[in-house]
């Protein structure tokens, strides 16, 4: 097996999908999958992350719940700080992906009535048939977030793997006290982000297009003298 060219594919086929299919993943596949997250490093093994995984009727019972929660109107209060600012090339790459996003389905710039129904989008999980959210431990600090961030990028990886498609969502975690309540997590749990998954309805024109990568002169700096 050339694993270079497995997880090359792996890689270029993922995408974050933002449409699902209705279709319950089998219980045995999730597991499979979340046995895959298992396998990632974390500082001094620490393993910090816990997830919360819902299915059957729970996914749909949540889904309501949290939409109710938003649409209350009760402010985010995320557990990590999402970014203050976005400038130069960051900027440049968060309007070009959500002008990709928008234009997917047709909303105009500015269109401000589409463009919220659009976000809240992520608050009916794209209608995924499952949502698994990854927590850390409020004492590792930022490197238990960051040990998370490796688990939810083989939790993406393995999803593609097995024929599954996800969505990872910070927007969920913008509102990290709900989800503590609703979940029943201790208050030493801080919500990393959630991850919609499922099968993906792979006609659906939001599912469609796919984002780009900087070139490696733009990254990288090599210092060989
Ligand atoms: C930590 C993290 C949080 C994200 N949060 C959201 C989100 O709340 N809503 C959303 O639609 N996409 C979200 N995304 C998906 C990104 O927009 C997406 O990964 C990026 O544009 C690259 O596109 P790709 O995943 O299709 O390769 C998130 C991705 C990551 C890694």
């Amino acid at each position: 097996m050339d694993h270079y060219a497995a997880l090359s594919a792996i890689l270029d086929d993922r995408s974050s999908c933002r449409q699902f299919l209705p279709d319950q993943v089998p219980r045995d596949m999730i597991e499979q999958l979340l046995q895959l997250g298992q396998r990632t490093p974390s500082w001094c093994n620490t393993q910090p992350w816990q997830v919360v995984v819902t299915e059957g009727p729970a996914t749909d019972r949540f889904r309501k719940a949290l939409v109710e929660h938003v649409q209350s109107g009760v402010a985010p209060s995320p557990d990590f700080a999402f970014p203050g600012q976005y400038t130069g090339a960051f900027r440049q790459r968060r309007k070009d992906c959500g002008l990709q996003l928008y234009d997917s389905v047709g909303i105009a710039k500015g269109d401000h009535d589409a463009t919220m129904r659009q976000a809240l989008r992520n608050f009916e999980l794209f209608d995924a048939p499952h949502v698994a959210i990854v927590t850390t431990e409020a004492d590792l600090g930022v490197y238990g977030a960051v040990d998370c961030g490796l688990y939810i990028n083989t939790f993406l990886l393995g999803a593609q793997s097995l024929g599954l498609a996800a969505a990872p969502q910070a927007a969920l975690a913008s509102y990290s006290p709900f989800l503590r309540e609703y979940f029943e997590l201790p208050d030493n749990r801080q919500v990393v982000v959630g991850i919609a998954f499922g099968y993906a309805d792979r006609d659906h024109p939001i599912n469609q297009f796919r984002t780009a990568r900087e070139t490696l002169d733009n990254v990288v700096t090599w210092h060989t003298d």
